[in-house]
């Protein structure tokens, strides 16, 4: 049986095997592969052939530079949500033009930092319109409504709907209109986002059309000074992929959304943006997790395979309860038939687990174990708990050649921001 059917289909690490970026650079190891990344961006401009349509990368799914500039290479434009992602993007050659800033409870100090850089800034509460207000009365603002239609694969990533946190209500337009006016703002933008991962194309479809018949209902002189309309991000891919999960229909996606955004800027005559704003998307497919067992144990009721791919390196599973598949790569040919696995990591609490009741051959110490599509939200989440060091991360070009674009944390590190070392 094949045990790395994906990875090895996708031929994901070129003219490398699993062994040989594991002696070069150790485990854990993110590993991305840039035919991949490349893919995906073309796929979300390929969406829509309107002249405003463009794609907004969402930086929280990873924020490596090396990333961002092939992101960047592709023709996306990105967000910032924070003065550390703001400055990622200007790292990678991103212009004040090209960053929307899309946050949410700045401080007064967050907020002059993104508009002190000219960034068209959106807010998503009527206090933080106020902040804006004064902050920079007479420039220009953009404006996160809650559209009521919430959709994800977990409820902590249900952006839109009233048990959330996120967005202004629409039946709050007037307030934002008078607060427009009370500072003399200009509403250059409106957004949304409904959350995080869908796997077919209507519930994100009718949210454009909600947002967009909120802007319908804008007075006149309001509308027309309106540049950029942001549908938000959420498009999921199928992390089942040794089940066969169906891909994200992209053609119907992109399709429906065509003949929506064409037929509204024909109704209002409106020539500015429409943006989506994938994460996930662009880059969890693009990367795989390669760590390594350590240690295999039975205690009596559970088969334990031990890594060092501990929460602190991928933390999905844990939060979320997600699903990644798991494909290995045993250093000899596995004696024995496949069995039931779960598979851990190395933290010290029970829940450090990456998967439960995998069909997997004996493994023994020093095999290889590939996690499936940890690009978006994986090396971004990662932490020092326990005081691990967060991983390396590896670039397969499109020659087949690795080449870091990360370098493994060091211990040093972990007593960087220390003052009392002496
Ligand atoms: N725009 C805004 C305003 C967002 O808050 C997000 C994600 C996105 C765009 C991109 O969403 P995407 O296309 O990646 O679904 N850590 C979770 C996902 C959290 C998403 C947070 N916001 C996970 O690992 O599944």
């Amino acid at each position: 049986m094949n045990f790395a059917p994906y990875t090895q289909a996708e031929h994901f690490f070129g003219h490398n095997t699993p062994h040989r970026l594991a002696e070069e650079f150790g485990t854990p190891l993110y590993v991305y592969n840039e035919q991949i990344l490349r893919q995906r961006c073309r796929e979300l401009l390929n969406l829509s052939d309107h002249p405003g349509f463009g794609v907004n990368y969402s930086v929280k799914a990873n924020a490596n530079l090396t990333l961002l500039k092939i992101i960047k290479e592709e023709g996306l434009v990105v967000d910032a949500m924070s003065p550390g992602e703001l400055y990622l993007d200007t790292l990678a050659g991103y212009t004040p033009d090209e960053i929307l800033y899309i946050s949410n409870n700045n401080t007064p100090d967050e907020m002059i930092n993104a508009l002190a850089q000219n960034l068209l800034v959106s807010v998503d509460s009527l206090d933080q319109l106020d902040l804006l207000g004064q902050l920079a009365t007479g420039g220009r603002v953009m404006v996160r409504f809650n559209p009521g239609i919430g959709q994800g694969h977990s409820e902590k990533v249900i952006t839109a709907g009233k048990k959330t946190k996120f967005g202004i209500l629409p039946e709050d337009l007037p307030k934002v209109l008078d607060l427009v006016k009370k500072y003399d703002l200009t509403l250059a933008g409106v957004n949304q986002h409904i959350g995080s991962l869908f796997m077919e194309p209507t519930g994100y479809v009718s949210a454009a059309k909600v947002l967009l018949d909120l802007c319908a209902t804008l007075p006149k002189n309001i509308l027309a000074n309106l540049t950029v309309i942001d549908f938000g991000g959420g498009f999921g891919i199928p992390y089942h992929k040794h089940d066969g999960e169906a891909r994200l229909d992209m053609q119907a996606l992109g399709h429906s959304l065509t003949e929506l955004i064409k037929d509204w800027s024909a109704a209002y005559n409106y020539t500015g943006r429409f943006l989506v704003e994938p994460g996930r998307y662009v880059v969890a497919e693009s990367s795989v997790l390669l760590g390594q067992v350590c240690a295999t144990k039975f205690n009596g009721l559970t088969h334990f395979t031990g890594t060092d791919l501990g929460f602190n390196v991928l933390m999905r599973p844990v939060l979320y309860d997600s699903y990644h598949e798991i494909e290995v790569y045993p250093r000899v040919e596995p004696s024995g038939e496949p069995f039931p696995q779960t598979i851990t990591g190395n933290i010290c609490e029970s829940g450090d687990i990456l998967a439960r009741d995998r069909l997997l051959p004996p493994l023994t110490r020093g095999d290889f174990v590939v996690v499936l599509d940890t690009g978006a939200y994986g090396f971004s989440m990662a932490s020092t708990y326990n005081q691990r060091q967060r991983p390396a991360e590896v670039l397969i070009n499109t020659d087949g050649q690795a080449k870091l674009i990360r370098r493994r944390e060091s211990l040093t590190d972990l007593t960087a921001c220390f003052n009392n070392l002496e």
